[in-house]
């Protein structure tokens, strides 16, 4: 008698925790490296808030911020490892994975402005782009915007001589590499989260970045001129390992499909802003002086940093140059 009320016990234990198991929310690890308060910071924020909303619940996004959870290169091991299952890495750090295409997107002023850059992402050159990360076993979902590079150091950077000899962090194109050492720079490549302590130690002389990047890292605060020289674009695609996405329930995964478009679109919408408001707070602090280029030494720098295009094929490939020239004629 009391063998069989164990019995009995037992199977309604084991039936609860089944119950329990089923119940438990699909979890989400999303690994970034910026601050929360930035177009990736929040973009982030809004997938969750939609993905946990169309979901009911059955999925749970959990948000790591500022490299807290991995730095750059350890988050794509994560990410192929399984230990995460989604980033938005910049796309100047894909090398790694042996998806060299991207660095195209940093040849610098390659879009004039943030409409020819949104909308090239969207053609044929977007599409090219995650075909390659396919092959590494990446889905991508979306691109997200985070607007035009700065360029800082401690003296100012007018001219392209400016340059000379200075220590430049990058953060992981062979094409930023390129162009610094175009206009006799030494770059260097580095992991964000290492960037303040670089600079204010003086292990490197300068940077380039995003406003909304300079103001929550307060590099300006380590950097004493900073120039608006819009050279490059950044942008982050948000991958997910193939298998794992494949893995979801049909319908979970539309809804999350749904949930990242509408937060790709809230991110593109707020970047141009986000950074414009950034960079009149970096200016009110009074913490570096700013440099706007005339026409004239803009297209000084452009001109000698124009030699990294033609560099650039043996890096990128021929392809998805002339992909991205016919976008943008
Ligand atoms: C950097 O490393 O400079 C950027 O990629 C950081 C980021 O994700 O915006």
């Amino acid at each position: 008698m009391k063998r069989s009320l164990l019995l009995i016990m037992a199977a309604a234990f084991i039936s609860s925790a089944e119950a329990a198991l089923a119940q438990a929310p699909i979890v989400i690890k999303f690994s970034h490296v910026v601050a929360p308060d930035t177009p990736k910071g929040k973009g982030a924020l809004k997938f969750k808030e939609l993905a946990e909303t169309y979901t009911g619940g059955r999925v749970s996004v959990e948000v790591y911020p500022n490299s807290s959870l991995y730095k750059d290169k350890e988050e794509i091991e994560a990410l192929q490892l399984g230990s995460v299952q989604m980033l938005a890495p910049a796309t100047a750090k894909f090398a790694p994975l042996g998806v060299k295409e991207f660095e195209a997107l940093d040849l610098p002023w390659l879009f004039k402005d943030e409409a020819t850059y949104a909308a090239a992402m969207k053609g044929p050159i977007g599409k090219y782009l995650f075909k390659k990360l396919e092959a590494k076993g990446l889905t991508g979902l979306g691109y997200w915007d985070n607007g035009f590079y700065l360029a800082s150091s401690n003296r100012p950077l007018i001219e392209p001589s400016d340059f000379q000899g200075l220590k430049i962090r990058i953060s992981g194109s062979k094409v930023a590499d390129r162009y610094y050492r175009e206009v006799g720079a030494v770059p260097q490549i580095m992991a964000f989260s290492e960037v303040y302590q670089a600079l204010q130690t003086g292990v490197v002389d300068g940077c380039e970045n995003t406003a909304s990047n300079y103001l929550t890292q307060k590099f300006h605060e380590v950097q004493k001129h900073i120039t608006t020289s819009y050279h490059e674009h950044l942008q982050y695609a948000v991958i997910v390992n193939s298998k794992f996405w494949a893995g979801l329930p049909a319908d979970i995964r539309a809804q999350l499909e749904k949930a990242m478009d509408e937060a790709t679109d809230y991110t593109n919408s707020i970047a141009k802003k986000e950074n414009d408001d950034a960079l009149a707070e970096l200016k009110a602090s009074g913490k570096s002086t700013f440099h706007d280029l005339s026409d004239a030494q803009r297209a000084r720098w452009a001109q000698a940093m124009r030699p990294t295009y033609r560099w650039a094929v043996g890096r990128v490939g021929q392809e998805v140059i002339d992909l991205i020239f016919t976008e943008l004629k």
